[in-house]
């Protein structure tokens, strides 16, 4: 698909059927997000599949941002790999993790659109109640949820109106 298509036909799916999602779709969702850009070529992502049935069942019972979706992808960084802003180089501080995992998580979800998978990212749950949870390492931080499945056929499409450009872009 042409990529502003791809942009505009992207929608937050919140309704998924049954069918998995293939092991290879998965894998070319996740070599998409291996190779985005991230602060000093770090690559401080790290991305938890949850996809086993005990695995989704413990993501459900702490937030309901699954939807049902077959797959999960929970990404994080590791806060003791990322790029940094420090006094001493920029004269603040600033960790660049964040950041990172979102382009990755970008570029995943624009994979898995052109795949033809729907996706969900979600931030609306408790980050250290879902890292507890899994066990996760101290320097593990949580940044969001992207869910991976294939669309319900009836779905609601929230898909919002945006902003017109001079509403979001100033020249200076
Ligand atoms: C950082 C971020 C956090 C989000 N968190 C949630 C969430 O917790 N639950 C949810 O249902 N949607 C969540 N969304 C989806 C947005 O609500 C959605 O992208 C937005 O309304 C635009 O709709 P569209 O994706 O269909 O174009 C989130 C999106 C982003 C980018």
């Amino acid at each position: 698909m042409d990529f502003l298509n791809l942009c505009k036909e992207r929608y937050s799916v919140r309704q998924y059927d049954s069918r998995p999602v293939e092991n290879d779709k998965l894998m070319m969702v996740l070599e998409a997000g291996r190779l985005a850009p991230t602060a000093c070529n770090y690559q401080p992502q790290r991305i938890f599949v949850i996809q086993s049935e005990e695995a989704r069942a413990k993501l459900a019972a702490l937030t309901r941002m699954s939807y049902g979706a077959p797959v999960s992808l929970l990404v994080c960084y590791d806060r003791n790999e990322s790029g940094k802003n420090t006094p001493k180089t920029f004269g603040e501080d600033y960790d660049g993790g964040e950041m990172d995992a979102c382009i990755v998580g970008t570029q995943m979800m624009n994979m898995a659109t052109e795949l033809g998978l729907g996706t969900l990212w979600a931030r609306g749950f408790n980050a250290q109640q879902i890292h507890d949870a899994f066990g996760l390492p101290e320097n593990i931080v949580v940044s969001f949820l992207l869910d991976i499945g294939y669309p319900a056929s009836i779905n609601v499409n929230r898909h919002t109106p945006r902003k017109e450009l001079s509403a979001t872009v100033t020249e200076l």
